[in-house]
């Protein structure tokens, strides 16, 4: 009994012993045949060491100093160097002459590294649909930068953006910036420092209003999008301002100021019709920023000896700003690019009575309504209401009536 036992047990051990042998025979076969299959298909393949990248199927989150991609126009993003020269957010007057209450500096460095960057996806590259950048800049520099100590010692009110977030909500996605002292100064020193005379001239500039007018043009001639004042309000999104049909035409937006269409003149402006220059829109490298820093260079030579003092030292009427940094320089600047696009354009008198956006070239001009409702002439609608082709309420320093 014992025996029989054990004998059976002896025998269950040497089945399984068998069986277990049996298996790993057939799994060194299966092995055996796998290598083989493997070093053919090396042989076909030319070799998985070389021929499969596993990398490329791992999604990598992007990195946040990432080489930006712009969207708009696929250009690399030129606000990374305004980001990596360190602007910051600095609060301040933005046109002196117009806005000469500003008493509100300050300073909040928000860099926007990474980011902003990171908003810079396929579907957000479209948003604009046109050439203009999706970017919205503001410019807030100290009204006085002599006197302050450093940039860091202008302190800012909030009311000066108080209108900002009306562009923050009208277009999402958008990039803002809001340029101050140190980014602007290195903003000109990167994009523009070869050209010695700019910097010159933009470091030297007598009043704060005139930096704010010459930076505005340095920024969208390298990097484009929207330059609008800070007492801007916006009425409709950017992405509308541009008729549909035209939208792979225009390169930049201006809009009428001041029409005197049945002859009742202002004193301060020169033109029967003159552009307006707190708001403007524009893809990158338009020829109009390029010549408007010239005329700028131009016309601070010009106050410079008939003033017969430095730059620096120059005492300016408002009316020589504004034909030298201001409106009356940039319409005539404007509207001569205009006449190399139409030659049958005379004067600025022929964009008289515009009731319609009109493409001269690429230079989309909308008519009094788009960026300057709400003023007591030109045709402006004054009436409390907003029109339809109304695009942005300039609220001449805060002052709005109601
Ligand atoms: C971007 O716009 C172009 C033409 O305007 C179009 O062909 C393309 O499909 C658009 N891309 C996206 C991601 O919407
Ligand atoms: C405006 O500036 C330009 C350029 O400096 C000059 O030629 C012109 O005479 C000025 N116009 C007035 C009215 O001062
Ligand atoms: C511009 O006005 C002049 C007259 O001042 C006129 O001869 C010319 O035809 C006008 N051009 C256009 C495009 O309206
Ligand atoms: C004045 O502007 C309104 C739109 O706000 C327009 O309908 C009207 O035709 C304009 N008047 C003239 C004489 O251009």
């Amino acid at each position: 009994m014992t025996h029989q036992h054990k004998d059976a047990g002896l025998s269950r051990l040497a089945r399984l012993l068998h069986h277990v042998t049996r298996r790993r025979n057939r799994a060194y076969g299966v092995i055996g045949v796998a290598l083989v299959l493997l070093a053919i298909a090396t042989w076909i393949y030319g070799g998985f060491a070389t021929g499969i990248d596993f990398t490329t199927a791992v999604p990598r989150p992007p990195g946040p100093f990432a080489p930006a991609k712009d969207g708009a126009n696929g250009e690399t993003s030129s606000t990374g160097a305004i980001d990596a020269t360190g602007a910051t957010s600095t609060g301040g007057a933005a046109r002196g002459y117009q806005t000469p209450t500003q008493t509100a500096p300050s300073r909040q460095a928000t860099s926007d590294h990474g980011w902003r960057h990171s908003t810079h996806n396929p579907a957000a590259a479209n948003i604009s649909s046109h050439g203009i950048p999706s970017k919205i800049w503001q410019i807030l520099l100290p009204k006085n930068p002599s006197a302050s100590a450093s940039a860091s010692a202008f302190v800012p009110n909030p009311h000066a953006l108080q209108d900002t977030p009306s562009w923050l909500v009208m277009n999402p996605d958008y990039t803002y910036t809001l340029v101050g002292q140190t980014g602007g100064d290195a903003f000109v020193r990167r994009h523009y420092g070869s050209n010695r005379r700019i910097v010159e001239a933009y470091e030297k500039m007598p009043n704060v209003g005139m930096k704010s007018d010459l930076l505005r043009y340095l920024i969208l001639g390298a990097v484009g999008g929207v330059y609008t004042d800070t007492d801007t309000v916006a009425l409709r999104a950017i992405d509308r301002w541009v008729p549909a049909g035209l939208r792979d035409k225009v390169a930049v937006v201006v809009g009428l100021e001041f029409d005197r269409r049945d002859g009742n003149g202002w004193a301060d402006i020169l033109h029967w019709v003159q552009f307006c220059q707190w708001t403007i829109a524009a893809a990158p490298g338009h020829p109009v920023f390029q010549k408007m820093a010239a005329r700028v260079l131009q016309s601070l030579d010009d106050l410079s000896a008939h003033h017969g003092v430095p730059l620096a030292e120059l005492r300016l009427t408002s009316a020589e700003v504004m034909n030298s940094t201001g409106p009356a320089a940039w319409t005539d600047v404007v509207f001569r690019q205009l006449q190399e696009y139409d030659p049958s354009l005379v004067e600025p008198k022929n964009l008289s009575y515009m009731t319609e956006p009109r493409l001269y070239g690429n230079i989309l001009i909308l008519p009094i309504d788009g960026f300057g409702m709400g003023q007591p002439h030109s045709n402006s609608t004054d009436d409390g209401t907003i029109p339809e082709a109304a695009l942005v309420r300039h609220r001449f320093s805060g002052g709005w009536r109601d």
